[in-house]
């Protein structure tokens, strides 16, 4: 199965908290992994990070251990089910504002030599709108939106959308819907935030992925501390999951220049030094 234009960077964001952004992280990794793919995790939920409470895992270092200079970035990295590989966050990105030049070189340096090693990077960027998470899907060359039909899931998806074309001017997104009771519920609940675009953000591209059913079986999976398509593979989450992996392999990539992973690292230092130059604080 082909993965064009190699490595791709996406993050998962979703605006309302608890929606499952984390769950479609770890499995959309695992099938990935399962497909043959290089897959690193960046767990960039700063304020609760929980991927790895999620896959059972106790990961000995975060990236404020490289950015200390006490290991390197292969260092940190934890392995997880299907072979993932998952990068500890934690509140150590904070740090990335105060680096210097030298620093970053070494940073972007270091990331080049895992980029090689990787096909696809997915990020969890944590709920809400706060800098950190604009940031991150910002400097992503793709985004999934995950929105449930809660009606507040519905205008959080909104207003993040908005707020990353207003002021980031973000132009493309896909949008997953969660916990949908069909597929025509999960259809209305796109239209409602794709004719709201429309209507008052111009031209944006807002595609529809599908949706996930509510699934016994995915809280079961959080429970033992697994991707649900690991422990219970015909489950409905788990078919969606397939699903949503191959319609993303078969994804045609709409900016070719920039899915580079390095190019996410670069405009992620070159947004938090604008920040901090603006003094605005994270
Ligand atoms: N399709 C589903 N079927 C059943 N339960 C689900 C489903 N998706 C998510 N959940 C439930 O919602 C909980 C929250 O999911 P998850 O941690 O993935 O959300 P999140 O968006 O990452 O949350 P946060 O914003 O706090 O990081 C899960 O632990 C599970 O209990
Ligand atoms: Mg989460």
């Amino acid at each position: 199965m082909p993965l064009p234009e190699c490595p791709r960077v996406i993050s998962i964001t979703s605006g309302k908290g608890g929606v499952g952004k984390t769950n479609v992280v770890a499995n959309l990794a695992f099938a990935f992994s399962r497909m043959g793919r290089k897959v690193l995790v960046l767990d960039a939920d700063l304020g609760l990070a929980n991927i790895d409470v999620l896959l059972g895992l106790t990961p000995q270092y975060t990236i404020e251990h490289f950015l200390m200079g006490e290991k390197s970035l292969s260092e940190i990295l934890t392995k997880g089910p299907g072979g993932m590989s998952i990068l500890p966050a934690s509140s150590g990105v904070y740090e990335l504002v105060n680096l210097s030049e030298t620093e970053k070189l070494f940073l972007l340096n270091e990331v080049d030599l895992i980029a090689d090693e990787i096909d696809l990077l997915l990020i969890d960027t944590g709920a809400g709108i706060s800098s950190n998470v604009l940031y991150f899907n910002t400097a992503a060359q793709e985004s999934i939106v995950i929105a449930t039909p809660e009606p507040t899931s519905i205008t959080d998806a909104y207003a993040l959308i908005k707020v990353l074309s207003t002021r980031f001017n973000k132009k493309d997104f896909m949008i997953l819907i969660n916990l949908a009771k069909s597929g025509e519920e999960a259809k209305e609940v796109f239209q409602k935030i794709s004719r709201a675009a429309d209507h008052f953000l111009g031209s944006l591209s807002i595609d529809y992925l599908g949706f996930l059913p509510y699934d016994e079986k995915l809280l079961s999976a959080v429970r033992n501390q697994r991707p649900v398509l690991e422990i219970y593979p015909r489950a409905p989450s788990s078919r969606g999951f397939i699903d949503l992996a191959m319609i993303l392999s078969e994804r045609p990539l709409r900016d070719k220049g920039i899915g580079r992973v390095q190019f996410f690292w670069k405009q992620l230092l070159q947004s938090y030094q604008r920040s901090d130059q603006k003094g605005e604080r994270l």
